[in-house]
């Protein structure tokens, strides 16, 4: 086992589960662009979707179309489980996105406040188009009204861990995602 099973209460998704969705929503992305000449701009929100951008974009190399890829690193929830309700700009995207056709690339959609913040300031850099592949999605996210065209699994409001997930910056590196033990954090 991994250096953290102790601290996993019990896994939700499987790594085969991710790899699987990952490739139909790739397939998914695909078809309804297979018009598009220009290309997609993937727009990673760093850190949380740095795995499923890797899996995502190799997945969807394979259909195509071609993309670009940017990196932007925003910051709500910190060292908490719960979102402090300000988002922070920790990277901002390096070039001009005015005209593309721009696909954020979310790890997980819970409160929707990262990912409602997030569209605004992209349509305010004149984006052509901006669409949301959001790997899991918690049910809160219902209630603030944010279009998440392609979602991965919808799952329970507990909090996760694993596929880029942190808990205070640890167990990204998981493979899976598992439900976190709540005397890990009851501990800090
Ligand atoms: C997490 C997650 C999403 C966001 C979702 O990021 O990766 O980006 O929270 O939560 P919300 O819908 O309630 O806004 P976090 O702020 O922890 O930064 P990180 O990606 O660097 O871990
Ligand atoms: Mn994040
Ligand atoms: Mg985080």
């Amino acid at each position: 086992g991994s250096w953290y099973d102790a601290d996993i209460d019990r896994v939700i998704i499987t790594e085969e589960q991710i790899r699987e969705k990952t490739a139909e929503l790739a397939k998914q992305v695909s078809a309804d662009h297979a018009d598009s000449t220009g290309g997609l701009l993937l727009v990673c929100v760093l850190k949380g979707a740095v795995m499923f951008m890797a899996d995502f974009a190799r997945a969807l190399g394979r259909y195509g179309p071609p993309t670009e890829m940017e990196f932007m690193a925003v910051s709500s929830y910190g060292q908490g489980t719960t979102s402090s309700g300000v988002v922070r700009i920790l990277k901002d995207l390096d070039r001009d996105i005015a005209g593309k056709h721009v696909i954020v690339v979310e790890d997980i959609v819970d409160s929707g406040l990262t990912l409602s913040w997030l569209l605004k300031y992209l349509e305010s850099r004149s984006a052509a188009s901006v669409e949301v592949v959001a790997l899991f999605r918690k049910p809160d996210a219902v209630k603030v009204h944010v279009p998440v065209k392609y979602v991965g699994f919808e799952i329970p409001s507990e909090f996760v861990v694993g596929y880029g997930l942190d808990y205070s910056e640890r167990y990204r590196e998981l493979p899976y995602v598992g439900v976190l033990k709540k005397d890990v954090y009851a501990r800090s």
